[in-house]
């Protein structure tokens, strides 16, 4: 028996990419897509088998074609030795003492002076005047970048996001994609070279004096990190943050309880990057053939893991459709850690390296928006519609509040 899903680019799917993927998990768990020319994977327990890559049978060099040409060469194609080199050089900084000490203090005023921004007003949208904000600024102010300079990195992030969600190939996007490699290099350049004459104590002069191994970054390599820095590290964040609000908002007894014990924000968070993760798709490279449920994937083809279905496969949660912050199936204790078992982060060797930092800025956000906002509302009859194939989230949030005074 033939069965058609939709077509992953068409609108019906971008409507509802859930009821898609039930329908590919349960009737097509590989499918062939001719226009992305991959091998599409929506079950939990092969998207884990492709993400961890124990036997070494999948590697990373479609990422030459999907981010190359807009960051240059970074973290996400290397492999061996080079890649755990590379991971050791920059993880640091995104954990422990670094995390605590130099970093948790620009996360609590980049976010509380958005909040600033809103406070009195009694209305907000959530995702432009906040989400898309926060993120970015977090990241331009950790590296030590001129405030200033924010309105173009969120320029660059989004003409760089696009370019990885341009499945259809659209000739405009990917132009605007490679111009924005030109644009940052010329930006990025010049600030590099002198941060390695004067360094301080931001992220940028780490980055510059790492050395693992009498391994150290070139200029090249730094500046493309920062780049797909400004994007793994924006426009995730970004969305798990309004994925969070929107999830809550639907949810008024959820969100109350996450209100009464802020400890639940991280449960809140883990079972939103379960539910509706920022990042739906993830592809790889088979390096020999494998074979998964429903098939046999050829030596050198691409494979397309749909992270969306594989954390709502119905063999790994219970009601995998329904958003429920106190599941039993989903630890909020490894939900940050490479030991995670939604897959939102990926697993292995690419595991998220921001995964903690990307928590303590959900928790910190989440906790001071709640506190400025304590009858939080959405706005008269807003129900928040998800926007995106690649990467997914609620394209605008507009809420209601009585300010808090003083
Ligand atoms: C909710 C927020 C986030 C989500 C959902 C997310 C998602 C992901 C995913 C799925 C990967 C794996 C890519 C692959 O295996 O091909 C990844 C890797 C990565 N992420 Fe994140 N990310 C988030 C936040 C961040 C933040 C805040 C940063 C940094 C500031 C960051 C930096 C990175 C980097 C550098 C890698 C590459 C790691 C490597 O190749 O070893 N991410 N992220």
């Amino acid at each position: 028996m033939s069965v058609t899903v939709p077509d992953i680019l068409s609108p019906e799917f971008e409507s509802d990419p859930y009821r898609a993927y039930r329908s590919m998990r349960q009737n097509a768990p590989l499918l062939w897509h001719e226009a992305t020319r991959s091998y599409i994977v929506s079950r939990y327990e092969d998207v884990e088998r492709v993400f961890k890559d124990k036997a070494g049978e999948f590697t990373t060099e479609n990422y030459d074609w999907q981010i190359e040409p807009v960051h240059g060469r970074t973290i996400l194609q290397l492999s061996g030795r080079e890649h755990a080199v590379r991971r050791a050089l920059v993880a640091p900084a995104f954990r422990g003492s670094d995390l605590r000490d130099k970093f948790l203090p620009v996360i609590e005023r980049n976010s509380r002076e958005l909040i600033d921004g809103f406070r009195h007003s009694g209305s907000v949208d959530l995702v432009a005047d906040y989400a898309t904000r926060f993120p970015v600024n977090v990241i331009a102010d950790m590296l030590g970048l001129d405030k200033s300079d924010y309105e173009r990195f969120h320029g660059w992030y989004t003409a760089v996001i696009a370019f990885l969600g341009n499945l259809s190939g659209d000739q405009e996007v990917a132009r605007a994609g490679e111009r924005t490699r030109v644009e940052f290099a010329a930006y990025m350049l010049p600030i590099i070279r002198k941060r390695r004459e004067e360094p301080g104590d931001d992220l940028l002069s780490t980055l510059c004096t790492a050395e693992v191994d009498g391994v150290r970054m070139s200029d090249e390599d730094v500046k493309a990190f920062c780049s797909l820095l400004l994007a793994a590290g924006g426009e995730t964040t970004d969305k798990a943050i309004a994925g969070i609000f929107a999830n809550l908002l639907a949810h008024p007894e959820q969100l109350e309880a996450v209100r009464a014990d802020r400890s639940l924000i991280a449960r809140a968070f883990a079972e939103t990057l379960r539910y509706t993760p920022p990042v739906h798709m993830i592809m790889r490279q088979s390096a020999t053939d494998v074979e998964l449920s429903g098939g046999t994937v050829p030596a050198g083809s691409t494979v397309t893991c749909l992270i969306g279905s594989a954390n709502r496969d119905e063999e790994r949660y219970r009601d995998p459709d329904t958003f429920d912050i106190f599941r039993e199936d989903l630890s909020a204790t490894n939900a940050f850690s490479a030991a995670a078992d939604h897959l939102a982060f990926a697993l292995g060797r690419h595991f998220c390296v921001g995964a903690l930092l990307a928590r303590s800025e959900v928790e910190i956000g989440v906790g001071q928006l709640l506190d400025a906002m304590p009858d939080l509302r959405a706005a008269d009859g807003f129900v928040p519609v998800e926007h995106g194939v690649f990467t997914r989230g609620p394209q605008s949030l507009p809420v209601r509040f009585t300010p808090v005074s003083g």
